[in-house]
């Protein structure tokens, strides 16, 4: 994919969500500056967990080399006296009950008839983050990123034509870089942020933690399990496994521990002393929820931790909503540069993306493992269910038609029915003999229009003679056929004839339930309001 030409887009951060922004950004041609302070990787692996929408997301992009989950992997979590001592309880990754098949014995009832609904065609990774980022990073440049490393933004300024970035670069000189929009996806320390003044709130900071990760060959005493609460009167830590021979162990205090102090820390966790230790390094980090009271000031947008700042926990909120962060942007900066939709389109990133971080920054303190921080001043809240939370988070904006505010703000999303400003659902489909999740159905950038009816056709021209942006149309049930009968229109709520309009980034934007007198019409009207183009050619 090569950029066309034109002003960047400026990405501060070549971390996890800088470098997915620009991969983001490649798919839509837009090209993009990636700005980096340090030279390398970080030397501790951080997140783990990478869920199955942020898998929807990079298999969007083509990225297909992230190994899955294997399928029997126990998403759980151990509380133990030490990795080989006594197990007190086992406690599920999520609060949500994950059955795997090889769980149930076959001559056993199961508990309801129907079988788990299938969420997505992706299941989640659990790839380190210092092993995915360097693969993020190859294919970013592959694909026409202009990555500089060693240049540290120190200024941002920006007008009504563009931004530009004041960094130092590797000389120690200074420069100034010129683009159209910027993307800050410098971290919890955000240094735009801070340029910007933009505030932040939240639970704020709970507890400082001392870290030292190591290699050593524990998977024969883990028995499956990837993480491990260590409760011993003098020992209060968790022990978690990148699966590939390193550890983290991590302690509840800050107490600064020499080499001789960290590894009889680790025997101590483990429960015997019998194994090669090899120490890779110590970290120390605070742990803070904070979301930014705005993600976006003019042409400059926050995205990632720089925007949202939210513990590890094992819904995996931390990086993953980053990344989702920056899919919602890149089509909309697509779109915007091209000059086919107005630059009012981006104002629905924060209308969109805060509610979420805002949303998942509560739910983090109604669940398990951060009850404990809970403090007088933040709202407990329901819980909501982990797969609502991962796909079925609801967007509300001005480019959603029939936004309803009334709605619950997730639901699983086999409890939706196809309401604008949901993600259109999983099912699976038969394109050309071959099964394909609706997933694979859409078109990186595009516009499609769903419908069992062929009665949408002239409205499908007449629309692209006349709007701005194309809109795809797929007939299902002809073009492509159902593996499962009516899934469509039942999980959809519309009739034959009706119609959904999902966007690039597969949210639906509008909903018809059955086909209007005049289809042209009101097509045309829906997407000229959906993609704020209102100024475009006679619609
Ligand atoms: C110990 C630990 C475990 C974690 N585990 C998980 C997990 O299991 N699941 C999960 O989802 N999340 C987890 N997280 C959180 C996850 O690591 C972060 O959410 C993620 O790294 C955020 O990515 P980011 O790109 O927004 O920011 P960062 O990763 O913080 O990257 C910001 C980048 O911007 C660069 N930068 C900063 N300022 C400037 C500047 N002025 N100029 C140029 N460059 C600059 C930095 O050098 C850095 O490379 C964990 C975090 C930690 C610390
Ligand atoms: C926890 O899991 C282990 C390994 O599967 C099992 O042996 C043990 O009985 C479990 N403990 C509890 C309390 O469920
Ligand atoms: C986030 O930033 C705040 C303030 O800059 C800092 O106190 C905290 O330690 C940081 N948290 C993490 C997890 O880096
Ligand atoms: C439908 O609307 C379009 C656009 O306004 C118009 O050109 C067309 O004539 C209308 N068709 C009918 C059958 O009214």
């Amino acid at each position: 994919m090569f950029p066309t030409t034109g002003q960047p887009v400026i990405v501060v951060g070549a971390s996890l969500v800088g470098l997915s922004a620009a991969l983001c950004l490649s798919s839509h041609r837009v090209p993009t500056i990636v700005l980096e302070k340090h030279s390398g990787k970080s030397l501790h692996p951080r997140a783990i967990g990478f869920t199955s929408r942020t898998m929807e997301i990079y298999r969007s992009l083509g990225i297909d080399n992230i190994e899955p989950a294997p399928e029997d992997f126990k998403l759980e979590r151990a509380h133990v006296e030490s990795l080989t001592g006594k197990r007190n309880d086992n406690s599920s990754w999520s609060d949500t009950e994950r059955k795997t098949k090889g769980e149930k014995p076959q001559n056993q009832a199961p508990k309801s008839s129907a079988p788990k609904k299938e969420y997505s065609v992706e299941r989640a990774s659990a790839i380190p983050q210092d092993k995915l980022e360097p693969m993020l990073e190859a294919l970013a440049l592959e694909r026409g990123a202009d990555i500089r490393r060693k240049h540290k933004l120190i200024s941002v300024d920006q007008d009504e034509d563009g931004v530009v970035a004041t960094v130092t670069d590797a000389e120690g000189n200074e420069q100034k870089i010129h683009g159209s929009y910027l993307i800050a996806a410098d971290g919890n320390r955000s240094t735009v942020r801070e340029l910007l003044q933009i505030p932040r709130h939240g639970r704020g900071y709970m507890q400082t933690l001392s870290s030292v990760l190591f290699r050593a060959p524990l998977e024969q005493w883990t028995k499956g399990f990837v993480q491990f609460d260590i409760d011993q009167p003098d020992l209060k830590a968790f022990l978690a496994s990148y699966s590939d021979g390193r550890w983290a162990l991590m302690f509840k205090d800050a107490v600064d521990r020499d080499e001789p102090a960290l590894r009889a820390a680790i025997y101590q966790a483990v429960g015997r002393s019998d194994f090669p230790l090899e120490i890779i390094t110590t970290g120390r980090w605070e742990l803070t929820a904070l979301v930014a009271d705005t993600f976006q000031s003019g042409r400059v947008f926050l995205a990632g931790d720089a925007a949202h700042t939210l513990p590890p926990n094992r819904g995996g909120y931390g990086a993953n909503t980053g990344i989702h962060d920056v899919h919602n942007l890149a089509w909309k900066l697509a779109a915007v540069l091209s000059g086919k939709l107005s630059p009012e389109l981006l104002n629905t990133y924060d209308a969109e993306r805060r509610p979420i971080a805002l949303l998942r920054h509560d739910q983090i303190f109604v669940r398990a493992d951060y009850k404990v921080h809970l403090d007088t001043a933040t709202p407990a809240g329901e819980k909501i269910d982990d797969d609502a939370m991962e796909f079925g988070q609801i967007y509300l904006s001005d480019g959603i038609i029939g936004a309803d505010e009334s709605l619950p703000r997730a639901k699983k999303p086999d409890e939706w029915n196809g309401q604008p400003g949901t993600h259109i659902p999983h099912f699976w489909v038969l394109k050309d003999g071959e099964k394909v999740p609706t997933l694979d159905l859409l078109s990186q950038g595009e516009w499609t229009l769903f419908s069992e009816s062929d009665e949408w056709s002239e409205a499908i021209s007449f629309v692209n003679e006349n709007s701005p942006i194309p809109v795809r149309f797929v007939h299902l049930g002809e073009s492509v056929q159902f593996v499962h009968g009516d899934d469509f229109q039942k999980s959809l709520e519309v009739s034959h004839s009706g119609a959904v309009l999902v966007r690039p980034d597969g949210y639906i934007a509008w909903r018809v339930k059955d086909i209007p007198g005049n289809a042209s019409e009101t097509l045309g009207s829906a997407i000229s309001k959906v993609s704020f183009s209102s100024g475009g050619p006679q619609l």
